[in-house]
C-alpha cells in the first residue's frame, strides 16, 4: 500500500468508526427533533431539481452515501425507485430498519462512493453531505466521474458542500476552524447530545482540517461517550464547479441553502449543485 492509499484508508476507517458508533443515536435524535423539517425541505428541493433539470421524468434514484436513509426513504414515500448505499455497514442497517419501520421498499447496500460500478442506470444520483468527507480530492473526482457514468443521458446529479465562508455557527466554516473549537448541544425529550469539537490540525494551503471530537449522549439506555477524529475538506464553489466540469458535466447550477429562488442576501451555509448529463 503506498502512502496516499494509507492516508485514504485512515480517513475511511475514522469515518466508519464515527458513523458506526454514532449512527444509532443520531437516528434516534433525528426521529425526535426538528431534523425531520430539514429533511422535508431537502426532499422538496430534490423533487424541484428532478422536474427542473432532468430531461425526462425521474424514477430511478441512487444515493451514494445514504447514511440513515432519510433521503432515499423519503423519496420512496414520494413514489421513486430508490437505491441507497453507504460505506458504513451500521448505517446501512439503520437505513434498512428505517425503510422497514416506515413500510417502504428501498434497495440498500454497503458500498464505497468512489467504487461505483453502475452504467447508465439512474435518472438522478445524490451525493449529499459526502464530498467534503471523502479521503482526498482524487477520490472526489473519481466519485463524480463514476456518478456521470451511472447516470442515464438527461439524468442529473445533485451534490452539496458546506460553504467555508459561512458567517454563522457550524463546524464546516473557516470561522470555527480559526476559533479552534465548536460546541453543540441538542436536547429532545429523554435525550441530550453534546458534541465538543476541537481543531487538531488545519492545512490552509490544501483546505483540510482535522477535528478531534468528543460526543456525550444521555440516552434512555444510559450515558455514552464517543471520541472521534474527522477529516474535513473545505471546498469552495469554484473547486466543485471545476471538478464537475472535469467529470463531464456541462451546465452547472448552484442553489444556496436548498432555495429554489436565491434570496436577496443569501447566507449560503450550504451550496447545492445540480447538473445534467448530456
Ligand atoms: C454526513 S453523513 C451524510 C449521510 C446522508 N447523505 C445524509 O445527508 O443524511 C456521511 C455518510 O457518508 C458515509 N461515508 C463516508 N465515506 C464514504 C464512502 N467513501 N463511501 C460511501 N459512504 C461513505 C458515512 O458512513 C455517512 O453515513
Amino acid at each position: 500500500m503506498d502512502r496516499s492509499e494509507n492516508a485514504r484508508e485512515t480517513v475511511l476507517k475514522a469515518s466508519r468508526a464515527y458513523y458506526a458508533h454514532l449512527g444509532y443515536y443520531e437516528d434516534l435524535l433525528a426521529q425526535r427533533e426538528r431534523r425531520a423539517e430539514t429533511t422535508k425541505r431537502e426532499l422538496d428541493f430534490l423533487e424541484f431539481a428532478f422536474r427542473a433539470h432532468a430531461t425526462h421524468k425521474v424514477r430511478d434514484v441512487l444515493d451514494i452515501a445514504c447514511g440513515n436513509g432519510r433521503h432515499v426513504v423519503g423519496l420512496a414515500h414520494r413514489g421513486y425507485q430508490c437505491t441507497g448505499q453507504d460505506y458504513t455497514p451500521e448505517q446501512v442497517q439503520i437505513a434498512q430498519a428505517r425503510a422497514k419501520r416506515e413500510g417502504v421498499s428501498v434497495k440498500l447496500l454497503q458500498g464505497d462512493a468512489t467504487r461505483l460500478k453502475y452504467e447508465s442506470e439512474f435518472d438522478a444520483v445524490l451525493a449529499l453531505y459526502i464530498l467534503f468527507l471523502l479521503p482526498d480530492d482524487d477520490s472526489v473526482l473519481t466519485c463524480l466521474r463514476q456518478i456521470h457514468r451511472a447516470l442515464k443521458s438527461g439524468g442529473i446529479i445533485i451534490c452539496n458542500i458546506a460553504n467555508p465562508f459561512y458567517e454563522g455557527k457550524n463546524w464546516f466554516s473557516l470561522k470555527s476552524i480559526h476559533q479552534g473549537h465548536y460546541f453543540k448541544e441538542v436536547r429532545v425529550p429523554g435525550m441530550r447530545y453534546i458534541s465538543i469539537d476541537r481543531v487538531q490540525d488545519f492545512d490552509p494551503l490544501q483546505g483540510v482540517a482535522w477535528w478531534q471530537e468528543t460526543h456525550v449522549i444521555e440516552a434512555p439506555d444510559g450515558v455514552h461517550i464517543f471520541r472521534d477524529h474527522e477529516r474535513l475538506r473545505l471546498f469552495t464553489y469554484w473547486d466543485i464547479l471545476h471538478y464537475l466540469q472535469v467529470a463531464g458535466f456541462k451546465e452547472i447550477k448552484c442553489y444556496p441553502d436548498w432555495k429554489i429562488k436565491p434570496p436577496k442576501k443569501p447566507k449560503a451555509e450550504m451550496l447545492i449543485f445540480v447538473s445534467r448529463k448530456d
